[in-house]
């Protein structure tokens, strides 16, 4: 049985209530916590820093927190991050001028990496650094805001980015962020995705952990299908 994992993007939760609306989630079954940081520079609009991420943690969230970085620079944000108490930290390519250094900066402060790939972004940014990455995300929407609609163009892609890593010797976490619903979600784990990222998909829905349950259900076919 394939492990899936769901991350729940909280750009998408009631921010005048975010410690509790985070926990809900996690107790309605989420695996990690998807944290969006936007800055109004390299994407039109702005989110949350470091020290968001760090109440969170004081509120007892435990669950991994995955920092998707969408700034430019990243540099100096990552050993900020790290100390908030970030799990994994993930930035895009052209938001830096040496993807390897900031690929070790991110390890450097003890957290996994990964490198997010917009829709038009080349797979490219894979060949020399591929032996760093806890994680691939690429990005089924332009980067900027939740509840935008799937783009079809990411199935070719996930299925190339499965090659890739399994030519690979270690495993390296493929996921998807954007547009992810129950509708799709089937289709997108069958081209190779194995981690969810799913904003308005969750928390537009009244019951986190009814949606949650059956979206596992969903992947659970998906499963079943590849099988068969
Ligand atoms: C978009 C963000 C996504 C977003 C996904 O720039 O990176 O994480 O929250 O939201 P939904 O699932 O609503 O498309
Ligand atoms: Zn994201």
């Amino acid at each position: 049985m394939k492990n899936f994992l769901l991350a729940p993007s909280i750009l998408s939760a009631d921010f005048a209530r975010l410690g509790e609306d985070t926990k809900k989630v996690i107790d309605s079954g989420g695996d990690w916590i998807h944290f969006d940081v936007m800055d109004n520079h390299y994407v039109p609009n702005l989110t949350m820093g470091p020290m968001i991420l760090k109440s969170l943690r004081n509120y007892k969230i435990t669950a991994p927190i995955d920092v998707h970085l969408m700034t430019k620079p990243v540099d100096n944000l990552i050993p900020k991050f790290a100390q908030a108490g970030a799990n994994f930290i993930t930035f895009h390519p052209e938001s830096t001028d040496h993807v390897d250094r900031t690929l070790n900066l991110i390890k450097e402060h003890g957290c996994k990496a990964g490198l997010a790939f917009n829709p038009s972004t080349s797979l490219n940014f894979l060949d020399y650094v591929i032996d760093k990455l806890d994680v691939i995300l690429l990005m089924s929407v332009n980067p900027g805001f939740g509840n935008q609609s799937f783009l079809p163009s990411t199935f070719n892609k996930l299925r190339e980015v499965r090659k890739r890593i399994d030519l690979h010797t270690s495993d390296i976490f493929l996921q998807v962020d954007g547009g992810v619903k129950l509708e799709n979600i089937s289709e997108i784990a069958f081209s190779g995705a194995n981690v969810f990222v799913v904003g308005s998909g969750i928390f537009d829905h009244p019951d986190y952990q009814k949606i949650i349950k059956k979206i596992r259900q969903e992947l659970k076919c998906s499963n079943f299908k590849s099988l068969h």
